[in-house]
């Protein structure tokens, strides 16, 4: 049997079922579930998109929101250029409609070569092939080939004639589930026979890591300034890192004269932020700053970190 023949098989009994966006052909629904599913689990996609869906139910929803509504509703999912790619994309598709095919959907704001064939794949059946993380494992693995180019063009030499949907869901599933990055389970691994990588014993030197040295640290101090249950907040620039979201006044490190809260680290996928978190209660408030009720805040457009330490606020000092 060929690859694609043994995936579909293979998908049938041990592929993941029922999750919220499988089942649907709405590409509305795919869109999002795809571009929630970018670097991010399954298990902390589900209670997003549900609330998500619950919130904006079309995409004309989606697209008449105030963005600081849709960062809300992404706080504590991370990578948020994709919270704010999706809600200009929405804009375009509610005038302009869906696009038609993966080609097409590439254009869209966040949607890669490899999420457009995804969502064409599952909401129109488009013969295309994906080409994610896990994707390139699984072929770096089972026939030895690695590079983009050479990948893509394999992947698109792989695809079934019939079953897209179930073809592409398997390969996702299979990099998700049983080809993983450390301690793969092979003895489940319905292609294990005619791996390359068991073949040369080399499960573990591929894929082969290039340029992986350790991440740079960077070190910030946050200003947590309270008064009357209010913090003192500031709403990050568009792009770049948590963009548009809420956060604390930041400096590069300093002595202050505050009280010094537990520091932690944040991981971000090129680096760690080291953070010094300094609170100062504050009797009088002064004069100008965006004063935020730490519940508001709470509900609001915070990075996990900001949420993290607002949770953990000790209480005030009078
Ligand atoms: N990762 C990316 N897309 C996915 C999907 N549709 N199902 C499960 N995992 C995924």
């Amino acid at each position: 049997m060929a690859f694609a023949s043994k995936l579909i098989a293979w998908q049938r009994r041990h592929g993941r079922r029922g999750l919220p966006w499988q089942g649907t052909r709405d590409p509305y629904r795919v869109w999002l579930s795809e571009i929630m599913l970018q670097q991010t689990q399954v298990a902390a996609v589900i209670p997003y998109y549900e609330r998500f869906l619950a919130r904006f139910p079309t995409v004309r929803a989606l697209a008449a929101a105030p963005q600081d509504e849709v960062l809300a509703l992404w706080s504590g999912l991370g990578y948020y250029a994709r919270a704010r790619n999706l809600h200009a994309a929405a804009k375009l598709v509610a005038e302009q409609g869906f696009p038609a095919g993966a080609a097409a959907l590439e254009r869209l704001p966040g949607v890669g070569r490899s999420t457009a064939a995804a969502i064409a794949a599952f909401a129109y059946g488009e013969r295309v092939a994906i080409l994610d993380g896990n994707v390139k494992r699984v072929l770096a693995r089972h026939f030895g080939v690695e590079g983009e180019k050479a990948q893509w063009a394999l992947a698109g030499r792989l695809l079934p004639a019939r079953g897209i949907e179930t073809y592409t869901q398997a390969l996702m599933d299979l990099g998700a589930t049983v080809c993983v990055r450390a301690a793969p389970r092979c003895g489940e691994c319905p292609l294990a026979r005619d791996c390359h990588a068991r073949r040369e014993d080399r499960v573990d030197q591929l894929p082969s890591r290039r340029g992986r040295g350790p991440v740079p640290e960077r070190k910030a101090t946050w200003h947590i300034v309270r008064c009357n249950g209010e913090v003192l907040l500031e709403r990050r620039a568009a792009r770049g890192l948590w963009g548009g979201l809420w956060v604390f006044p930041e400096t590069r490190p300093t002595r202050q004269k505050g009280r010094a809260l537990e520091p932690f680290e944040h991981g971000f996928t090129h680096f760690r932020l080291r953070v010094r978190p300094i609170l100062y209660d504050v009797k009088k408030r002064p004069d100008g700053g965006w004063w935020v009720p730490i519940e508001d805040a709470l509900a609001g457009a915070v990075p996990a970190p900001v949420r993290k330490v607002l949770k953990a606020l000790p209480a005030a000092r009078r």
